[in-house]
């Protein structure tokens, strides 16, 4: 008997360290996607420095990479599809295993993204998503709809509409680029919850100009924001005062402000109209301070990045990324895998606890 029990042993110890072997190999002639070793090369391609939020956003993901092990080629294209393309082009030749990509016109990508997923290279749009290919593996964002839907719920509790208060209050309408997706989500929470009040006459939209195509601004610029705003104030506002400007992002708010000054707003006859942004852009804050914009959407960076590093991880150590939203972004080919971050409401009382307490910005920065 013990020496059957020992034949039995030793048959054991002998073939679990076969297996151990034989497991652990990469059958010849395959690479393997998993497998992080220090030093792999990580592309992460912003689309322009002239905003703010990007070069935090790009820092931040270069620290926690770093800080992870990897090396990162981090690239800004000056919003121009052309060399964001070449950028990636190139980042493909240095051998990244993964792309971090906020593009800059989402439609535009595909055939570049054809050529990493020849190499086997992990794609990861980066709060803006990529559309009309297969090539994008994972999507990390904020709740896009939900950003319109606190600027929209903003204006509601403000003028006590879900109170009652009958108005009449004049509104206008802007949209984010119409090249970047995140425009018509933000366009969208925004304008299915207000939508019941401009229905019901309580929020009059004097140009009559809704529809993305009449309001949209190319490139997010803020000097396309200030003209269109201009021209709107001298159209539709020289003998009454506009009592609330629905912005998608800080960026168009910088603009709109200007335009809201040049026309005189910002005195007792004349007081600044409700409105509305996102990013909790440095400027901005110091608007939010002035009281020349009411509020902001505060979407943490820092979240974003640390997010996007776990995503990266999960793929060169061969597991899944953490998901939570398999519905919502159908990039016209397939519905691409993501994960939402949540944004936060900001405005003049809380943005010390928000944005200070957190160490996002220093007392200084916003001086
Ligand atoms: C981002 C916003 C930003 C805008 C302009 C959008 O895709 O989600 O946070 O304000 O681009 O850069």
């Amino acid at each position: 008997m013990k020496r059957v029990l020992s034949f039995v042993l030793v048959f054991l110890l002998l073939s679990s360290l076969v297996l151990m072997i034989t497991g652990c190999e990469v059958p010849s002639g395959k690479t393997s996607t998993s497998g992080k070793s220090s030093g792999t090369l990580i592309g992460v391609a912003m689309p322009t420095k002239s905003l703010q939020r990007w070069n935090q956003d790009g820092d931040n993901m270069k620290k926690l990479l770093e800080q992870a092990g990897y090396s990162v080629d981090l690239q800004y294209a000056a919003d121009s599809v052309e060399t964001q393309v070449s950028q990636l082009e190139n980042m493909i030749t240095k051998g990244a295993k993964v792309l971090v990509i906020a593009s800059i016109d989402g439609e535009s990508l595909t055939g570049v993204l054809a050529e990493a997923a020849k190499e086997n290279i992990k794609v990861i749009a980066y709060d803006r998503l990529i559309r009309g290919t297969e090539h994008v593996d994972y999507y990390a964002t904020f709740d896009n709809y939900k950003v319109g839907v606190i600027q929209a719920e903003y204006i509601i509790k403000t003028l006590e509409l879900d109170k009652g208060a009958k108005g009449p209050f004049t509104m206008e309408v802007f949209g984010g680029s119409p090249d970047d997706n995140n425009a018509y989500f933000f366009y969208a929470g925004a304008m299915d919850t207000l939508q019941p009040y401009i229905d019901s006459g309580v929020l009059v939209i004097k140009s009559g100009q809704t529809e993305m195509e009449q309001i949209a601004i190319m490139g997010w610029k803020s000097e396309g924001a200030q003209a269109r705003m201009d021209n709107l104030l001298t159209a539709y506002y020289s003998d009454e005062n506009i009592d609330i400007v629905l912005s998608p992002n800080d960026s168009l708010a910088q603009g709109i402000v200007a335009s809201l000054k040049a026309a005189g707003y910002g005195s007792a006859d004349k007081p600044y109209p409700i409105l509305t942004g996102q990013d909790c852009d440095i400027t901005n804050v110091k608007q939010l301070i002035a009281g020349e914009q009411s509020m902001s959407v505060f979407k943490d960076t820092r979240t974003l990045a640390g997010k996007v590093v776990e995503m990266v991880d999960a793929i060169m150590n061969g597991t899944e990324p953490d998901i939570n939203d398999t519905k919502t972004y159908d990039n016209g080919v397939k519905i691409v895998p993501s994960y939402l971050c949540e944004p936060v409401f900001a405005d003049v009382n809380n943005y010390k606890e928000l944005l200070i307490d957190s160490g996002y910005y220093t007392e200084d920065q916003l001086k």
